[in-house]
């Protein structure tokens, strides 16, 4: 449905977006995510057709829609735009604002109204001005008010980043459903790695202006391409390793992995939870826990290796281990890096 071909902003000596490439299916939920500075907004705005783009070339439907010379004006690309500060009219009703870009009698506008307003559960709140309401409310009629014209594309910038941390778990749920129900194409721009991935079908990762990764939730979590997304995405323990003796040597002990992988191999990358540890007899421990730090679900435990290295290890709330306690440590899963930070493959020992 919309497709970036070598895009790239410029901005004086700054190249804000650098030679992206992007596809979106219809009905897909893409998000993208990178730190504060990457780019993104400028990508959307590149999309948006509210930025012209410095080169590459942006198509809808195989019409190409943005390039140096050509522009199709963002009020003629039919996409529904929800930003971080919900930008509800402050002079207009919350029916007025939601009706605002509907065409139509003026009946068909209000059967429009009504049924967004029930779409997103606030059919009591029509004749009240967005003063009058909380941000929850203005966002889900920022929402209501992007969906009435029946847009082929919504894009939204850090749309939740301005609620509270119950609201925004509540409102990304509500809104990803309606926008399911809706049946409407979405790109998500933002930073928060917990909201990329449970919100969306497909997650890009952008550095620097640039795609580092393209993929499933999952895949971006379990198979981060670089060092740095694999810390970017999730927490992640890195570890220097050698190959020696027909296996890998690392700080908690030998790894068997295929010959070709191994001789490659330069840092083990081993998530928190992807550990495991337990109590050990004084011949088999490898590890001292220094720290362990509760926060609910999950008990943080910090790990001194035999050799110094400091790890990180999540457990079950339930695990009974001990500052000081001698423990043996094993990794259930890892990926193996080279020595430019790209990953060559990953393990299960399980
Ligand atoms: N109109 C502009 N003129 C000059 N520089 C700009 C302009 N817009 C953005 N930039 C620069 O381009 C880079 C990317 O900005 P952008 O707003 O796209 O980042 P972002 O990934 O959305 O960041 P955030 O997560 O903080 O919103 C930044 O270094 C920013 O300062
Ligand atoms: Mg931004």
């Amino acid at each position: 449905m919309i497709e970036c071909r070598n895009l790239s902003k410029s901005y004086g000596t700054l190249e804000a977006v650098s030679d992206f490439n992007l596809s979106l299916e219809e009905h897909e939920f893409l998000s993208i995510l990178g730190p504060s500075g990457c780019g993104k907004s400028t990508l959307l705005r590149l999309i948006a057709g509210l930025e012209v783009p410095s080169q590459g070339r942006v198509f809808l439907q195989q019409r190409e829609i943005s390039a140096e010379k050509i522009i199709l004006p963002p009020e003629r690309r039919n996409f529904g735009m929800i930003f971080q500060d919900f930008a509800l009219f402050p002079h207009l009703s919350v029916a007025s604002n939601i009706a605002y870009g509907v065409t139509g009698t003026r009946s068909e506008k209000q059967k429009r109204v009504r049924e967004l307003l029930e779409l997103v559960s606030l059919p009591h709140l029509a004749a009240k001005m967005p003063h009058q309401i909380s941000g929850g409310e203005q966002q889900r009629i920022a929402v209501a008010r992007a969906l009435a014209p029946w847009p082929r594309l919504i894009l939204m910038d850090e749309p939740f980043s301005n609620l509270d941390y119950q609201l925004r778990l509540q409102l990304r749920s509500d809104i990803h459903d309606i926008l399911k129900h809706e049946g409407v194409a979405t790109i998500l721009v933002t930073h928060d790695q917990v909201e990329a991935i449970t919100f969306s079908d497909r997650v890009l990762l952008m550095h620097n202006g640039k795609l580092v990764q393209d993929g499933t939730p999952t895949e971006i979590y379990q198979q981060p391409q670089t060092l740095w997304a694999s810390s970017f995405v999730g927490e992640a323990n890195h570890l220097t390793v050698e190959w020696q003796d027909k296996a890998l040597k690392t700080p908690f002990g030998r790894l068997n992995v295929p010959a070709e992988i191994g001789k490659q191999t330069r840092i083990l990358m081993v998530r928190p939870e992807d550990f495991r540890l337990e109590s050990a007899t004084s011949e088999e421990t490898n590890a001292t826990v220094k720290t362990v730090d509760f926060s609910g679900s999950v008990q943080i435990i910090r790990v001194e290796l035999t050799g110094g290295v400091m790890i990180q290890v999540s457990c079950s709330p339930h695990s009974v281990h001990l500052a000081q306690d001698s423990v043996k440590i094993s990794a259930e899963r890892f990926l193996c890096f080279n020595n430019s930070g790209h990953s060559l493959e990953g393990f299960s020992t399980k």
